[in-house]
């Protein structure tokens, strides 16, 4: 600036004081674009139009003043004399200075107020005819000082908040004495619009002045203060951000100085990159992310540490979105199904068609495959089997023991050593989202006062609902509608209903001694020597030899306990090559023993003779099929009846029921008739510490007390089962085929069964068909006829001590059973 003041021509001062200046009549005319002067005030001006030079010019020319006056539109580049605002000032030009491109820069002073009455447009330049404007100055009063103060103050305030205005122009308002300068000093210093400017301008009466430029001030300061306050707030956001980074930068020194920081900035970078592999859904994403920011945050030793990273192991490691290809070839699941499995046609054709529907429904909501039978069928390996050929993961997920909702729903995290429920640790377990998770023993689920677990396995195993299952633990849903799951059972009494209602029951009811022998030949033995290290031509066993092992050594539906005996064998054998014998072990029936030891199977001493009092019934139990034998013995007495060995309900009404027809009919029944008022009954059914109930005694209990009462001994090898009604009708059972199996296995040779069972012939197999007698009976009698045998000269005496039949050793060693059947006595209760 200093440069361009140097240069600028100096022109003398006018010599007259401002006040007694005479202002000419006419005077050229300089447009202002964008500002209004005021009188008084000193302000530098460029000048570029060619017309405003020539107005310059002009004044420079005669006494260097000349007419301000703003104009109506900016914009304009030649304003005429419409153009204009009316009221303008009177200015002196103090300096002026011709600049190198062509443009001048002028300094001038306001001198007065005027109005340009007349504009003429001449060539060269805006020529106005004007009229110089008195202000009307008031006398002092209040209210002028109150004005005037609130000026300074508010002028003052501006400046605090930050209101340009120069130290020099503030010294000047504190000291100038005259109002109209004060107003006047205030509009030019504050930047106002040209329209406010003009209006404070053209107001000549002082005090209403001074009521203007309080307005603007005040409208300023408002404008000023919400401009500080948005001022304060963005300086506020950007403090806060810089003190954070800051104090980051120091936590991340004080960490690297401890020896942890990277560790645990490594840590959070491993679980970001296998949260990016897991394809983790955006809900699961976010919600990691906001644990490990938080994880960021804590102390490292903190308990809660552990725990959270515990939770985020899990949630990375679970697979998200990770699933195994499905095998949808029906032929080939065929195909492997018959390789793992021998017989079980019927189930082997339903998993097919289930597999059907999957193949041309894109998402089936198919029904749950529930596996029911006796242990040692091939229930859980039959679902091992299943996932091989649909090529989807194997989870075999045990219920059995299973009280507690929270063991398949988890626990809350919050829990000290908390884990996800069994179901969510499955699909951990199978690292797919797909597998087949066995529900093993869904039968052993009870509830009790930590919730039921059978309403968390209805969400589990409903497709409505599984897509968004709940674990606790997790605390974000997982879906599990991948998943395919299966149950199985022993037997369905103790399942819930609305479970059972989920499920689409196939039955495996047991093998029979044949099928056993292909089993073992093709599968058990195979599988056996493999594991104990034989090679097949260490080891020959004769189909004999495997009979006799079926027959003698094991007494079940299923193939554990024989899969067992064939171990002991090849373990045997194992030990002969261990110690050197490279000849090849030939297992006989005749050197069985050598293997196994004496047989555990005896043939029950009951069925070696006919007795009195001693019938042969079926019942199916948790362990399958199997025989019972019921006792009846009469003693002295008034006629009562005594029911022993833990009968339900249910069956002390049916032995109730085959009392009184024995009653009713008892001279037909060749039964003495003043018997029952001399004489006790007692009917046991023995292993009296197991739990038995249901109807299908009936006809067995019937038949033990007529012998018993009649003296007329039992024919042997003769099994039955049938309720029976009170006027001694034969209703139809459950469970044809396992009780025809047991009694096969038995070596019983004629089965009786009720005549409406006949139908259920069907599903029973050649073997026991071809080599046992069926009859099948409508009434009891038909019963009485089939099985007992005329009176017993030798057993007929009269009334005496009572007649026991059966020794209890007789009995004990009778029911010698396999192990397996003891090991899960308490489910076993003789149903049916
Ligand atoms: N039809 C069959 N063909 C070949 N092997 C079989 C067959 N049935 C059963 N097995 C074999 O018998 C053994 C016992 O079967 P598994 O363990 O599946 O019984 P389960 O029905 O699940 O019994 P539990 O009710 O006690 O759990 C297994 O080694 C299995 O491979
Ligand atoms: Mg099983």
């Amino acid at each position: 600036m200093s440069t361009v003041t140097e240069q600028e021509e100096k022109l003398a001062p006018i010599e007259a004081p401002d006040d007694q200046l005479k202002i000419p009549e006419v005077l050229p005319v300089l447009p202002l674009r964008d500002i209004v002067i005021f009188p008084f005030m000193i302000v530098p001006l460029f000048v570029s139009r060619e017309r405003s030079i020539r107005a310059v010019d002009q004044a420079l020319a005669e006494n260097r003043m000349i007419m301000l006056a703003a104009q109506k539109d900016p914009d304009n580049e030649e304003p005429g004399p419409n153009d204009l605002f009316d009221v303008g000032t009177v200015a002196v030009i103090m300096r002026m200075l011709k600049l190198p491109d062509g443009r001048i820069r002028i300094l001038v002073q306001g001198v007065s107020r005027a109005r340009i009455n007349y504009l003429e447009d001449t060539q060269n330049y805006l020529q106005s005819r004007i009229e110089e404007l008195k202000e009307q100055v008031p006398a002092e009063s209040l209210e002028l000082e109150a004005l005037t103060r609130n000026v300074r103050a508010s002028l003052d305030k501006a400046v605090s908040l930050g209101k340009n205005i120069s130290p020099e122009v503030m010294a000047i308002v504190t000291t100038v004495e005259d109002p109209a300068r004060l107003a006047d000093l205030a509009a030019s210093n504050l930047d106002l619009k040209v329209e406010d400017a003009q209006s404070v301008l053209e107001l000549l009466d002082v005090t209403a002045r001074l009521h203007r430029v309080n307005e603007l001030l005040a409208k300023e300061i408002e404008v000023l203060t919400v401009q500080q306050e948005i001022n304060i707030q963005a300086k506020g956001e950007i403090d806060r951000s810089q003190r954070e980074f800051y104090l980051r930068q120091q936590l991340k020194a004080i960490q690297q100085e401890l020896g942890e920081g990277n560790e645990l900035a490594e840590d959070i970078a491993a679980y970001r990159e296998k949260m990016i592999k897991a394809k983790m859904p955006k809900a699961v994403d976010e919600e990691v992310d906001r644990q490990l920011k938080k994880l960021e945050r804590m102390h490292p030793d903190a308990a809660e540490t552990a725990t959270l990273r515990n939770w985020l192991d899990i949630m990375v490691a679970l697979p998200w979105s990770k699933s195994s290809k499905e095998n949808l070839d029906l032929k080939k699941a065929q195909e492997i199904l018959d390789e793992d499995h021998f017989g079980l046609e019927k189930v082997k054709e339903r998993i097919v068609e289930s597999l059907a529907v999957r193949k041309i429904k894109e998402k089936p909501k198919g029904s749950i495959l529930c596996l029911v039978g006796p242990p040692g069928v091939g229930k859980t390996s039959l679902g091992r089997s299943i996932a091989r050929a649909l090529n989807r993961k194997f989870v075999r997920l045990s219920l059995g023991g299973v009280h507690d909702e929270a063991e398949i729903r988890g626990h809350r995290r919050t829990y000290v050593g908390a884990m996800p429920g069994r179901i969510i640790q499955s699909i951990q377990q199978a690292g797919t989202n797909n597998p087949l998770i066995m529900l093993d023993e869904i039968d052993k689920v009870s509830a009790d006062f930590r919730g039921d677990p059978s309403s968390a396995l209805l969400e589990v195993l409903d497709p409505e609902q599984n897509n968004s299952f709940r674990d606790n633990y997790l605390g974000i849903p997982f879906d599990l509608s991948n998943a395919m799951f299966m149950t199985t059972a022993n037997i369905l009494d103790t399942v819930q209903p609305a479970l059972l209602d989920r499920m689409e029951i196939i039955r495996l009811s047991g093998y029979t001694e044949e099928e056993k022998l292909q089993i073992t030949l093709r599968h058990l033995l195979p599988k056996q020597m493999e594991e104990n290290g034989i090679k097949p031509e260490q080891l020959k066993i004769t189909n004999q030899a495997l009979h006799h092992t079926i027959a003698m050594y094991t007494r079940e539906s299923g193939l554990r306990q024989l899969e067992r005996e064939i171990g002991k064998i090849c373990r045997k054998v194992a030990r002969r090559v261990a110690e050197g014998d490279m000849s090849q072990v030939s297992v006989t029936e005749k050197n069985l023993h050598e293997f196994l030891g004496v047989p555990k199977v005896e043939i029950d001493e009951i069925l070696k003779q006919d007795q009195v009092g001693v019938a042969t019934g079926l019942a199916v139990t948790a362990t399958g099929g199997d025989i019972l034998f019921i006792e009846a013995i009469t003693m002295k007495g008034k006629g009562m009846l005594q029911l022993t060995g833990q009968l339900g309900d249910v069956m002390r009404e049916s032995a109730q029921a085959a009392y009184s027809y024995a009653r009713a009919r008892a001279t037909r029944l060749g039964i003495d008739e003043t018997i029952f008022d001399r004489t006790d009954i007692h009917i046991h059914i023995p292993e009296g510490a197991i739990p038995k109930d249901g109807p299908s005694a009936g006809i067995t209990m019937a038949t033990a007390l007529v012998s018993a009462l009649s003296n007329r001994p039992i024919h042997k090898n003769v099994a039955m089962t049938g309720e029976i009604t009170l006027r001694g009708d034969v209703l139809p059972i459950g469970g044809v085929k396992e009780k025809v199996l047991a009694a096969h296995r038995a070596q019983i040779k004629k089965v009786i069964l009720p005549a409406q069972n006949r139908k259920d012939m069907e599903d029973v197999p050649q073997e026991p068909q071809k080599d046992m007698k069926f009859v099948f009976v409508e009434n009891v009698q038909q019963v009485f006829d089939e099985a007992l045998m005329p009176a017993t000269p030798l057993v007929v005496k009269k009334a005496g001590p009572p007649k026991k039949v059966v020794t209890k050793t007789a009995i004990r060693a009778s029911r010698k059973v396999p192990a397996t059947k003891k090991s899960k006595p308490k489910a076993r209760a003789a149903k049916r």
